[in-house]
């Protein structure tokens, strides 16, 4: 089949209001927008203005009323505990009108913050679904970020309420949430009112008297009073949700979602780029708390009436590298989205691919892979041992949807490998030089998107408004800067080669190491610190990081490696992966004083590296080189 891509893309170039109006149409408003796109609201301006909705009646309500109340919508499975749930949108309406309806007793309506800290349970989904239905915005905090992490966004979401879970599973441990929950409030300046607490089997926890409700208790007894909570209408450019993401400090920006804007470009999504049509099962194997949790797990294939998965476990270990297979099967998913680390951990353990003939994948079309670069060997891999498409895509936190995508809706284009596709309608992406001058095609540059961005991306920073134009819109006037590295090539592909601020991407997770750095920077006997990503066959990236110990301290420096390793796991989480930590003389530096941590990534690689010119001292690498020697790991 040919692609219609082209075709498609040039229908929103031509006239975009045009073609996000008639994408709208797919969604149920409550009043119509006044304005498809209104540029003078708002920082760049803003979609659908004017216009009333509910995201919940449209990701469950609507598809009770036609037709596929009996049909699944969530299967929650846990490779860790070995359960299956299952939930058609009748028993999913029910089960949140139930937690929508406790939220309310709780005083929770329209506007207010929920910050919602839980692991893989159908519980996580529950909340975000009934904050959406009062009209109350939810903030889901990624299970592995520490106590110090959860209070920093308590403080800047500043919550009425917090829904949360006695403890989280994983591989050969259970995380007790409770302690951590308990520890962040305490550190917090803002406290919230209440806490809903679900109590998992496995281990349970004390409650806080005066504080704490016992979440499945309360929902039973809504339940059996046969609660009823309507959807509250909502204007469509008002906040769905608030995800807190990773930026160049420890403090996280806030990245604010709309209603309107949000559903219309998620449902556009599912059929076009992902081929998924109502009814099939979608499968994204990644985390509530980060973005394709929110977008792919639960949003857009409820708001398209598929049936999504919810997997708690990992892709190997779990208790095999076949997991992924099983579940496909199990399931009869007909597309997979997740993270090439998954995939690099899968071939590692079975590089033969012996698991994959074992399950009935005749259902399964496409594999989706995002969240960090694709590199070309896992991609082949993933190709030749499920004989199906393997498609990578790019896109951010910021965006919520695929900036570049090979649509295989529209019908698939050549895949290139090591490229995330083509700009997908909404994205006029260019690539700059620094001055803001565009290069020509094949040339590396600063990743780009023309403004205004398209429906569901980013309007704003939780109030923090000159921090989103300080942070996205000033280097490049007129254009949303991505904060990536890459080119065009002359088929107008994409290659993302890296990115230009101090994100790593860690086993697709986002990590500033610049918010690593402040941690470092806490313990007592450190006087300086720098912190680069390097390197890792199974993560893509991990951090590594060189400290300087103070002038007088004369205690053993790999005792404090440990400790500084153990205070990023306590202050950050354990999802930093922070394990190597080394003790270095002196940082190397320019003569003006910036730290060259380029330099020092490429020496951590062992890949070639050239002496910068600006270099105060070039003796400092040769010992940086030499403190690394035979140091993987502390
Ligand atoms: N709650 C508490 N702790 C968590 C957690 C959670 N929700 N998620 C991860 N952690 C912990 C892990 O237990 C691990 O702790 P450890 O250092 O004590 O072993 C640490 O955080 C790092 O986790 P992770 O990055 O997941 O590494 P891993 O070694 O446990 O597993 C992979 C490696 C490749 C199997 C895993 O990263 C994976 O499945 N990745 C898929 C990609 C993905 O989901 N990306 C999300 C964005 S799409
Ligand atoms: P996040 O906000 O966590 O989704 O991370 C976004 C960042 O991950 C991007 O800015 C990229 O640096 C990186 N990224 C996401 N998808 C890809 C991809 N397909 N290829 C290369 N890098 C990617």
């Amino acid at each position: 089949m040919s692609s219609r891509y082209h075709q498609v893309y040039a229908e929103w170039q031509r006239d975009p209001e045009a073609f996000w109006a008639t994408a709208a149409g797919a969604i149920d408003w409550i009043k119509p927008w006044d304005r498809v796109f209104d540029p003078e609201y708002g920082v760049y301006g803003r979609w659908f203005v004017g216009a009333e909705c509910n995201t919940c009646f449209n990701a469950i309500d609507r598809h009770v009323e036609r037709g596929r109340a009996d049909q699944l919508a969530l299967i929650h499975d846990s490779a860790i505990v070995g359960t299956v749930k299952k939930y058609t949108y009748a028993e999913l309406k029910r089960e949140v009108v139930a937690l929508a309806s406790v939220l309310r007793n709780q005083g929770v309506g329209k506007g207010d913050r929920v910050i919602i800290y839980m692991p893989m349970v159908p519980e996580a989904a529950f909340a975000m679904l009934a904050c959406a239905r009062l009209g109350a915005i939810h903030s889901v905090v990624f299970g592995g970020f520490a106590a110090r992490e959860l209070a920093t966004r308590i403080d800047d979401a500043q919550p009425k309420l917090i829904v949360s879970a006695s403890c989280g599973r994983e591989p050969g441990r259970t995380v007790a949430y409770k302690p951590l929950l308990d520890g962040a409030i305490e550190m917090a300046r803002h406290k919230p009112e209440r806490c809903l607490i679900l109590q998992r089997e496995q281990q349970r926890c004390e409650l806080t008297e005066g504080r704490d409700i016992d979440l499945a208790d309360a929902m039973a007894r809504e339940r059996a009073a046969g609660a009823n909570v309507d959807c509250v209408p909502v204007a469509a450019t008002d906040p769905l949700y608030i995800l807190y993401t990773s930026g160049t400090t420890g403090q996280p920006k806030g990245v604010v979602r709309d209603n309107g804007g949000h559903m219309v470009a998620l449902h556009w999504t599912m059929q076009n780029e992902f081929g998924v049509s109502p009814g099939e099962v979608f499968w994204a194997a990644s985390d509530v708390g980060w973005v394709v949790g929110h977008s792919y797990i639960v949003y857009a294939p409820l708001l398209a009436g598929c049936t999504s998965v919810m997997f708690e476990g990992k892709p190997v270990g779990t208790p095999d590298a076949g997991t992924f297979w099983r579940v496909i099967a199990e399931h009869g998913v007909a597309a997979l989205f997740t993270a090439p680390t998954a995939f690099r951990a899968i071939k590692g353990q079975d590089p033969q691919g012996a698991f994959v003939p074992k399950y009935d994948l005749s259902k399964f079309r496409t594999l989706f892979l995002a969240g960090e670069r694709a590199d070309p060997e896992t991609l082949k891999w993933a190709e030749q041992k499920l004989g199906k498409p393997v498609i990578d895509h790019w896109w951010q936190t910021e965006t919520g949807y695929p900036i570049t995508n090979n649509p295989v809706g529209l019908g698939m284009l050549p895949v290139k490998h090591g490229s995330p596709g083509v700009p997908m309608p909404g994205y006029d992406v260019r690539v700059l030089d620094d001055a803001g001058n565009p290069v020509q095609a094949g040339m590396l540059g600063n990743v780009v998107i023309k403004l205004p961005l398209p429906p569901g991306c980013l309007p704003m920073l939780w109030n923090a408004d000159q921090r989103f134009r300080d942070a996205y819109l000033r280097e490049f006037p007129g254009f949303y800067k991505t904060a990536d590295a890459g080119l065009v090539d002359q088929d107008g592909y994409l290659f993302i080669m890296a990115r230009t601020d101090d994100i790593i991407n860690v086993a697709g997770h986002r990590l500033s190491t610049g918010g690593m750095e402040e941690v470092l920077a806490e313990h007592r006997d450190v006087a300086e610190c720098a912190v680069v990503g390097v390197a890792d066959d199974v993560k893509g990236q991990v951090p590594c990081g060189f400290v300087v110990l103070n002038a007088g301290v004369n205690r053993d420096p790999a005792e404090i490696e440990r400790e500084v390793v153990e205070l990023v796991r306590e202050r950050i989480g354990a999802v930093a992966s922070m394990k190597r930590v080394v003790t270095v003389k002196r940082l190397p530096k320019t003569r003006s004083g910036k730290i060259l941590r380029a330099t020092m990534q490429k020496i951590a690689d062992h890949q070639p590296w050239t002496m910068p010119a600006t270099i105060d001292d070039p003796a400092i690498l040769e010992e940086i080189a030499e403190a690394l020697r035979g140091r993987d790991s502390v």
